[in-house]
């Protein structure tokens, strides 16, 4: 237990006498204050002043300097607020977005209109908050086209979008700004591959850079994968993560759209088709139940549901869907909400077992 130089008061005046210790910025938050019965005994950072001497001769009644061992504070992580208390007014310090995605050395934020000019120092501050972060990117529009990415500013430290990130023992080259990526997603991507058996075929319909299909590949060494994406920015990343993690053997990448590539290369070939392709997953449940062997398997289905009840409308939609396709939901083996996307948005999992 270390010893202070230390302000000890009777219990009665111990608020006034805090607060009088914070004025002065003596306050030593290292070490916790301690209390006896009838005293407190607040720890101070330095010997005191002549002013601080005066200044505790005015306000308090009875108070006396000693030296005293105490028990030292657990020490708090400091968040980017901490470091602009002095920079931002209190009804600004608030909105400073907490929610930050970490992709490797990358940190992604959000920045709310009204701190618009202090996204620069709000960078920064992560950087002092986050030592292992050396770029910021503030999203600067949304997920949008065919290849689900958007646009980002680097608001501190390196100009650059592009990083090595790691994942439940799987390396990754991603470039946020180039093909989409998302760490939010990380458990699905290790469920996922869990569920995966010996000796399947595998089907990704929407492959990305391939956080589904690398984990699979390097649990399952006798699993074959096909991975297609439209994206030929995606599929190069996709590629060079495949060799990184040593599964070339396993892992056929395609670039093109997963309609025109299930109808010309994979009809019928899988035991189990992944399909994180959210916003119009439903559309492509025709090429899901295609690429499914004659006598069916299993559908990993992404979807945003905008509804009270997100799990029974998907399920509504994707029966329907793959009803129409001549295949039928023999079972739902599992179905939950992933995440809350926006308000009352969710995304939703279902996966279906198909005959
Ligand atoms: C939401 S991202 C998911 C990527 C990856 N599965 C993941 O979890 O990170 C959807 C991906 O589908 C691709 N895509 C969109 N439309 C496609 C299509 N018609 N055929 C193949 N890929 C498509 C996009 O380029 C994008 O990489």
């Amino acid at each position: 237990m270390p010893e202070a130089v230390c302000l000890k008061v009777p219990k009665k005046l111990g608020e006034l006498a805090i607060r009088l210790v914070a004025e002065l910025d003596l306050f030593n938050r290292n070490l916790q204050i301690h209390q006896t019965e009838g005293s407190l005994y607040i720890p101070l950072t330095v010997d005191l002043s002549y002013d601080a001497f005066s200044v505790f001769e005015k306000s308090l009644s009875k108070y006396e300097l000693s030296v005293h061992n105490f028990v030292e504070r657990e020490k708090r992580h400091l968040v980017p607020a901490d470091f602009l208390a002095d920079t931002l007014p209190p009804d600004l310090l608030v909105l400073i977005p907490r929610a930050i995605d970490f992709v490797g050395d990358i940190a992604i934020v959000e920045i709310p209109a009204e701190l618009i000019d202090y996204k620069n120092a709000i960078g920064e501050a992560i950087l002092k908050a986050h030592k292992h972060v050396s770029t910021v990117l503030a999203k600067s529009g949304a997920v949008e086209g065919i290849y689900r990415i958007r646009d980002f500013e680097v608001i501190a430290g390196d100009n650059k979008t592009a990083t090595l990130y790691r994942e439940y023992g799987c390396t990754y080259y991603v470039d946020v700004a180039k093909a989409y990526f998302s760490p939010r997603l990380s458990t699905e991507h290790n469920r996922v591959a869990l569920a995966v058996k010996a000796g399947e075929t595998v089907v990704d319909l929407f492959a990305g850079v391939g956080p589904f299909v690398v984990p699979i590949a390097k649990k399952h060494p006798n699993v074959k994968i096909y991975a297609v994406d439209v994206n030929p920015d995606a599929v190069a990343f996709l590629k060079r993560n495949v060799a990184l993690n040593r599964a070339e053997k396993q892992v056929v990448p395609i670039v093109g759209d997963a309609r025109q590539i299930v109808q010309e290369q994979l009809l019928g070939k899988a035991d189990r088709v992944i399909m994180n392709l959210p916003e119009t997953s439903l559309e492509f449940v025709d090429v899901a139940c295609k690429a499914l062997k004659p006598e069916g398997g299993i559908i990993h289905y992404y979807c945003f549901v905008n509804d009270s009840g997100p799990l029974k409308t998907a399920k509504t939609q994707l029966t329907q869907a793959v009803t129409q396709n001549k295949r039928q939901v023999k079972e739902f083996l599992l179905a939950k909400s992933v995440r809350e996307v926006a308000p009352y948005t969710w995304q939703v999992v279902l996966d279906a077992k198909i005959q």
